[in-house]
């Protein structure tokens, strides 16, 4: 018999903190995406992560390619190359992300506390709300440098904006080139001056087809800012959208993509903002955020950005 044993270094492993309505999402999703070999559920509720990993494991032998799936707890995180926190209370009907600030910050700050105590070294990926002030908070806890502390900031705003937009100008949202920035949901503003569909800005396109309107823009606008309350109100809870925007930030790492992604990044004078995370297009590699993409605002939507970097400061500043 071969008694060869394989290198830790040629496993990766992924960890999420919560096994939750979005971590359970993200797990499923990342469960049948062949991006790692091992996949550990972490809850304070360890029959919850006990449960969810036995009806994940069941369905492997239909996933495109192995991989090992148990719960476990915050010494698992050691050898993970990247752990995604989803823990803490959700949004309920009429609240804001922001809402959930000083609940979430102590239960952010004690789980990356645990994290690090396991030795872990990899990339810490946060999506607890309300997400730039929780990424934040996990990134101060952590010590990390800050190109491996990401948070989901608004991946999935611009998600959203991209279907509507889509539907609206007929396109597959693929092809949508526009960033929601900012907050994530109510605060955030869409960079419409920097958009391209069907590689024409939208002053081209409305200016060549009035058919299209900035009304409509608008009403997109404020569609995708308060879709999570629309969903809370139809459905109790938002997850499946979010689970799989975590997947797209964990496959540009894992595969090393250089793909630009809207996430929560750590910013130190980009966008004349410092000392927060906020919803910015980045490049994702395999170390990370690889750089910042400085795209050009209008004076407005640069004022829309300041309003949201300073309510991020504000909420930082109350939790810390
Ligand atoms: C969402 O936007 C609730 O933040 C969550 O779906």
């Amino acid at each position: 018999m071969y008694m060869e044993t394989i290198d830790p270094k040629d496993i990766t492993r992924i960890a999420v903190v919560g096994a939750g309505w979005v971590g359970i999402s993200f797990a499923y999703q990342l469960s049948t995406a062949a991006l790692c070999e091992e996949l550990v559920l972490i809850d304070s509720n360890h029959a919850k992560a006990e449960g969810e990993a036995m009806d994940l494991n069941h369905g492997i032998s239909f996933a495109p390619s192995p991989v090992r799936i148990w719960a476990g707890d915050y010494s698992d995180c050691r050898d993970a190359d990247i752990v995604v926190i989803t823990a803490g209370a959700a949004q309920k009907l009429g609240q804001t992300q922001m809402d959930l600030a000083e609940q979430n910050a102590t239960v952010v700050r004690d789980v990356t506390n645990q994290v690090m105590a396991s030795g872990f070294d990899g990339i810490l990926v946060v999506a607890t709300n309300p997400v730039n002030v929780m990424a934040h908070v996990a990134w101060k806890a952590s010590g990390l440098p800050k190109r491996r502390v990401i948070g989901s900031g608004t991946v999935l705003d611009t998600a959203r904006l991209r279907y509507k937009v889509g539907e609206y100008f007929d396109l597959s949202p693929r092809n949508c080139h526009v960033y929601y920035m900012g907050e994530h949901g109510a605060g955030g503003f869409v960079a419409w001056n920097n958009a391209r569909i069907y590689g024409k800005s939208i002053g081209q396109l409305l200016e060549e087809n009035n058919q299209y309107s900035q009304a409509d823009l608008d009403d997109i606008y404020q569609r995708v800012r308060d879709a999570a309350n629309q969903i809370i109100e139809y459905k109790s809870a938002a997850y499946y959208a979010i689970g799989l925007g975590l997947l797209r930030i964990v496959r540009a790492i894992v595969r090393n993509e250089n793909s630009v992604v809207t996430i929560g990044a750590h910013l130190d004078g980009e966008y004349g903002v410092s000392g927060l995370h906020i919803g910015v297009p980045a490049l994702i590699d395999r170390t990370g955020i690889r750089q910042i993409i400085e795209i050009d605002l209008t004076d407005a939507e640069q004022q829309q950005f300041n309003e949201s970097a300073d309510r991020i400061h504000r909420a930082i500043a109350n939790v810390e």
